[in-house]
């Protein structure tokens, strides 16, 4: 059975709300894509609109939890034990693009520590939803990460850095080198939530991403956790903090680390 916490409840119940609104603009921006403005204003609102639904759920079910949310930041005094951790639209520019894949993602923390986490693709219908000790699951299908350990037959997810300083995309450029080499494929799916709900259900063997936010890791991490595979940092500091984030199965993630030191 799928773990069916109080606070999972919340956090699914809330991405499906939140998620028919996003569904409903989906369908919109498919009309604006040939339009002369486009659908790049529309986004934006349906973004926040996404983001409102989720605050006043999230909100409207625990009182006392502090919020960090991707477009109105910090919500709270920083005290409750408790705090969201929420991206509405984590894949904005496939959404923008018309491209069927994104996602809502949303962590919990307690006292700092992350304890549970839902990613909802809501058109696929695959809900991720993980607890700290109660295993990771899409809908009701338990997640283990892949069994593979051989680099060669493993195919891993990145996020590729745009519009960005050109000291960093060439650290990319070294990095994707060093790794393509060793690997069966590499993929770039343009939302980092799913790319790691992907590696807790073994479709990704492994993934690194630079500069990710709270928000798009807080909720895939769990997912991970629970499922049996590893997460870190390619740098010292927290999970969460800025750096790079390396996610993989217990075979892949040291040889997937090495390969990225191996690349500075
Ligand atoms: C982005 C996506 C993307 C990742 C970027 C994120 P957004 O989030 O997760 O996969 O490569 O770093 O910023 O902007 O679509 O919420
Ligand atoms: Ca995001
Ligand atoms: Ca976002």
């Amino acid at each position: 059975m799928a773990p069916r916490s109080a606070n999972i409840n919340v956090m699914a119940q809330a991405a499906r709300k939140a998620a028919r609104h996003l569904v409903r603009d989906f369908g919109e921006v498919e009309h604006l894509q040939v339009s002369v403005k486009g659908p790049g204003d529309f986004v934006s609102a349906a973004d926040r609109r996404a983001e409102q639904v989720l605050r006043q759920e999230l909100a409207k079910a625990r009182p006392s939890f502090d919020l960090l949310l991707e477009e109105s930041g910090a919500i709270g005094d920083g005290t409750a034990d408790h705090r969201w951790i929420v991206d509405p639209l984590d894949g904005t520019t496939n959404f923008l693009h018309a491209v069927p894949h994104f996602a809502i993602s949303i962590g919990l923390e307690r006292q700092g520590e992350l304890v549970a986490g839902v990613i909802y693709d809501p058109i696929k219908d695959e809900l991720f939803a993980a607890e700290k000790g109660a295993g990771a699951y899409v809908n009701e299908r338990r997640l283990r990460v892949s069994r593979r350990s051989d680099l060669v037959t493993c195919l891993i997810a990145t996020g590729i850095p745009v519009l960005d300083w050109p000291g960093r995309a060439k650290g990319f450029a070294r990095q994707l080198e060093r790794v393509a080499d060793e690997v069966a494929g590499i993929r770039r799916l343009g939302t980092a939530s799913l790319d790691l709900a992907y590696v807790a259900a073994g479709r990704f063997d492994g993934f690194w991403e630079y500069d990710l936010k709270p928000w798009d890791m807080a909720a895939g991490i769990v997912l991970i956790q629970e499922a049996g595979g590893m997460v870190g940092r390619l740098e010292d500091g927290e999970l969460l903090s800025p750096g790079t984030l390396v996610a993989g199965n217990q075979g892949i993630y040291p040889q997937l680390a090495l390969l990225l030191r191996a690349a500075p």
